[in-house]
């Protein structure tokens, strides 16, 4: 198999190509028979001894494409004229990043065989410890980084897991040993239950229900707004009420504009995602990127797998496996360890609220090291934060405050 790593980027307006990413495939399984896309990075400030992040988007399925181009990666896309410009807030100002379309069926990653193609949460924690001690095998001059493993949303259920396995690893002595240091969470699903549980409480703090609701919801439902007893009428109700008053909500950000497929003008999710997709459906980018010739369907490339992405209670489809119900216990092998975990929520995100992690930190018995503080972006509060430890474990929490 070709493998040509190309250092490449393309602009969406002109058509020009510069020096910004590595993008390339590793493959992983018994045949390598899964070839896993990725956008590499090096920090513009100090590579050789910057942290490295390998850093995962939600969905599941949603590809790194989506951070490179709208989220914390190096570029802006615009939706308007598909032109790209440098982001000032790039993370990869300060590490190198290393962003992965996880899975044969996310992004550009694609399968050799039938069974390749068939995904579930426990092979995601597979396929990310493969891949990630088979870049370092390519890419030794970075071993000595410090290593973080980080995720967005959905991928808050997996990324403890593949930390702790990666952890479990170097001790067994697979090799390279990695200078694995912990691991960062944004805004994450943390468990199938407690996250959305938090929902509830969630839009009474945000006043979105009044506390009538609440408080009725409390007393019928028993604080139990997931594993509903259907039989259970009054709580129903109280469901039902609390459904009126957040189904036109954005539940990402609930200070901003809901939207939908009836109103895709509105600078919203849905709009992002299409500029993406025009943007890597077109060839001038696919042959910039070295997209393997017949692995993409032509026109059929989409930035998000639509038929992995979970909602709350849904069940396994063929394509993927959701069985992985709660990253609690990987939490709590980790505080074993020699690691430090970042965890920060939006404070204004409903899709997995801060109060489900809250309720998870405080059913573990830390030592609180730092307490609950503002911190200042530019003279005014950027969100709140507290650190915890136990042994040599730390967990720094923060929200951070969506300004208007
Ligand atoms: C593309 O659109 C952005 C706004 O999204 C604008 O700032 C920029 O000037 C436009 N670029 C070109 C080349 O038209
Ligand atoms: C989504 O993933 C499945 C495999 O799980 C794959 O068959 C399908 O082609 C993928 N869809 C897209 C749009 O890439
Ligand atoms: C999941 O499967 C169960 C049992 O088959 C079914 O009762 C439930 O409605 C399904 N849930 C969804 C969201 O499809
Ligand atoms: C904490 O880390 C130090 C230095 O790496 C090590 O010597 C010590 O044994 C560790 N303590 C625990 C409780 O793991």
């Amino acid at each position: 198999m070709e493998m040509v790593c190309r250092r490449t980027w393309v602009d969406g307006g002109q058509g020009s190509q510069v020096d910004l990413a590595m993008v390339c495939y590793i493959g992983v399984g018994k045949k390598e028979e899964v070839q896993l896309f990725y956008y590499f990075i090096e920090s513009s400030q100090n590579p050789e001894k910057d942290p490295f992040i390998f850093h995962i988007c939600g969905g599941p399925g949603a590809s790194g494409l989506l951070v490179m181009l709208v989220d914390t990666g190096p570029l802006i896309l615009s939706a308007d004229n598909l032109t790209l410009t440098l982001n000032p807030d790039s993370w990869t100002k300060v590490a190198n990043m290393l962003f992965v379309d996880m899975l044969a069926g996310n992004g550009f990653s694609y399968s050799e065989t039938e069974e390749g193609w068939r995904n579930s949460d426990t092979v995601l924690v597979a396929e990310a410890n493969e891949f990630i001690r088979k870049f370092m095998i390519d890419h030794p001059k970075f071993l000595s980084n410090p290593l973080y493993m980080s995720g967005i949303s959905y991928s808050g259920i997996v990324i403890p897991k593949i930390t702790l396995e990666l952890y479990e690893g170097n001790e067994r002595g697979e090799q390279p040993i990695l200078n694995l240091q912990g691991y960062i969470l944004s805004s994450p699903l943390m468990d199938r239950f407690m996250t959305f549980n938090s929902k509830f409480e969630t839009a009474y703090r945000m006043t979105l229900i009044s506390d009538y609701i609440y408080k009725l919801g409390i007393h019928n439902c028993n604080a139990n707004y997931v594993d509903t007893n259907l039989a259970n009428g009054v709580c129903a109700k109280s469901l039902q009420s609390y459904e009126e008053c957040t189904s036109h909500i954005n539940m990402n950000n609930i200070l901003e504009a809901y939207c939908d497929q009836s109103n895709p003008n509105l600078d919203c999710e849905e709009a992002c995602n299409k500029a993406v997709n025009k943007w890597a459906n077109r060839e001038v980018a696919q042959q910039a990127l070295n997209v393997r010739q017949g692995t993409i369907e032509k026109g059929k490339w989409q930035v998000l797998n639509t038929t992995w992405r979970y909602n709350q209670g849904m069940n396994d489809t063929i394509y993927y496996s959701y069985d992985i119900f709660s990253s609690f216990p990987h939490h709590k092998k980790l505080r074993t360890k020699n690691c430090r975990a970042l965890i920060f929520n939006g404070d204004h995100d409903l899709s997995f609220p801060y109060v489900g992690v809250e309720g998870w930190i405080a059913s573990i018995d830390f030592k609180v090291e730092a307490p609950w503080k503002p911190y200042y972006v530019q003279d005014q509060v950027g969100g709140y934060e507290i650190k915890y430890s136990l042994n040599n474990y730390t967990l720094a929490y923060a929200t951070v405050k969506i300004r208007p």
